[in-house]
């Protein structure tokens, strides 16, 4: 595949960009890091005109199509009339009585820009409303790029997380004050026994349990049977603040989000992702009682560009199309019958698999080990994975070469689409089987 264009423009771009990324995540190697030009419905182009079926759709925010018409000529025009205007607007208004239409457990909510500043509002609020100050977070789980959340993310070196019983919070950066260790605990995901004990023992201090309900950056490893009703028991019965993390799983898996597929409310959801459809826009919500603390001058929340023009345009327009459409109906359907079809096929060849997460985010490993918590990933496969989606990538279909990363589906992938992808990835499946 010709990429002389994106070289070019890479080798530029590290020259004045560390790495040539603005995010350490896009970086692939010296030869080999994407450059993209565009992106429509369900296709991205790279640099040098290449098409790809697009199942990464930028990690996640992109639910209706790139560019989708009805969002891109709603921010259009709002943004005529300007941008930012450090007040409130009815607009934001209106989209923040959209969300507690939609979600069962929000009944109000404050806007920020990204899902890192989601989650750590949510996670100041719950300190504040509990007078504590740890927080339980799962290994696999990503919360954003702020210091007390890069612990034990999907990116661990299982080798260093130590074992299930005795968890070893892995920092994943340089530059973290030693001490905010002393603040995380970092627990396996789907441990019943573990979360119990561990509320028992410290509940004094610990403000909340955030959890992604679906690890939606470990292939989408769905919760067991009643682990969130554990959780939701736990949080009740010592007062702890339950975090759900719905970034990835907010306005994509259901309307009201995972809390209602498994029918859990936390007190706090945190929302960014499908929110926006790819523009920067995120929330946290909850019960009246917790989101009440955030009373101005006593606990912090703001930003110059919080409900900003273009964020609330575009939310508004998501989720009106959301909620007087079954659209997130119509790609889950889609997406079982995507994920039914790379079942078939990976049987069809003998590749031991397990096939992983909900419809609208999924994935599968290779290997023939259930796959419950981060550890599990100890028995995949990460080579033949790596090597079949590389060959489906030269076929022109795009996910994440990396299991952890789910593949995201939109409101544009139609059923022509899913067959192409089922075709090519038969074929994919085929060359990496052969060798
Ligand atoms: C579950 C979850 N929470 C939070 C974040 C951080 O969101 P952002 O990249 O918008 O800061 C991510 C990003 O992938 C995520 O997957």
């Amino acid at each position: 595949m010709n990429r002389d264009k994106a070289q070019a423009i890479f080798e530029r771009a590290t020259k004045v960009i560390p790495y040539g990324v603005n995010s350490n995540f896009r970086y692939w190697g010296p030869d080999e890091t994407p450059v993209m030009s565009k992106a429509e419905g369900p296709y991205i182009w790279d640099a040098d005109g290449n098409r790809y079926v697009d199942y990464r759709l930028g990690w996640g925010p992109i639910i209706l199509g790139h560019s989708y018409p009805a969002v891109v000529e709603r921010v259009a025009e709002a943004i005529k009339h300007g941008t930012v205007f450090a007040a409130t607007t009815e607009l934001e208004v209106q989209v923040a009585e959209r969300i507690v239409r939609m979600v069962p457990g929000v009944d109000m909510v404050r806007f920020a820009n990204s899902g890192t500043e989601a989650t750590m509002h949510a996670l100041r609020l719950a300190r504040a409303h509990t007078n504590r100050e740890k927080f339980i977070k799962f290994e696999g789980q990503y919360h954003g790029m702020y210091d007390y959340a890069l612990f034990s993310t999907a990116g661990s070196n299982l080798g260093v997380i130590g074992s299930r019983r005795n968890p070893l919070p892995q920092q994943m950066s340089s530059g973290i004050p030693r001490g905010i260790r002393e603040y995380v605990i970092t627990l396996p995901f789907n441990d019943f026994e573990m979360v119990e004990k561990t509320v028992k023992e410290q509940w004094w201090d610990l403000a909340a349990i955030m959890v992604e309900p679906v690890l939606g950056n470990v292939a989408g490893i769905e919760p067991e049977p009643g682990f969130l009703e554990h959780l939701r028991t736990l949080c009740d019965e010592y007062g702890v603040v339950l975090i759900m993390d719905e970034v990835k799983t907010g306005f994509r898996v259901a309307n009201g989000g995972a809390q209602e597929v498994y029918g859990v409310l936390p007190d706090i959801a945190t929302y960014a992702k499908g929110l926006g459809n790819g523009f920067p826009v995120a929330a946290f919500g909850g019960k009246k009682e917790v989101m009440s603390t955030l009373v101005p001058g006593q606990v912090s929340h703001g930003g110059t560009y919080t409900a900003n023009t273009v964020s609330m345009a575009a939310a508004d327009a998501v989720l009106e199309l959301l909620e007087t459409q079954p659209i997130l109906e119509t790609i889950a359907r889609r997406g079982q019958r995507l994920k039914s079809g790379l079942d078939e096929i990976l049987s069809d060849a003998g590749v031991p698999h397990i096939m992983t997460g909900l419809p609208a985010m999924q994935g599968f490993i290779i290997g023939d080990r259930p796959v419950k918590e981060l550890r599990d990933l100890k028995y995949h496969n990460d080579g033949l994975y790596e090597t079949l989606l590389m060959n489906l990538f030269e076929l022109g279909v795009w996910a994440e070469a990396d299991a952890r990363e789910p593949w995201f589906l939109c409101y544009d992938h139609d059923d022509a689409i899913i067959d192409e992808t089922l075709n090519k990835f038969e074929d994919a499946v085929k060359k990496t089987v052969k060798g």
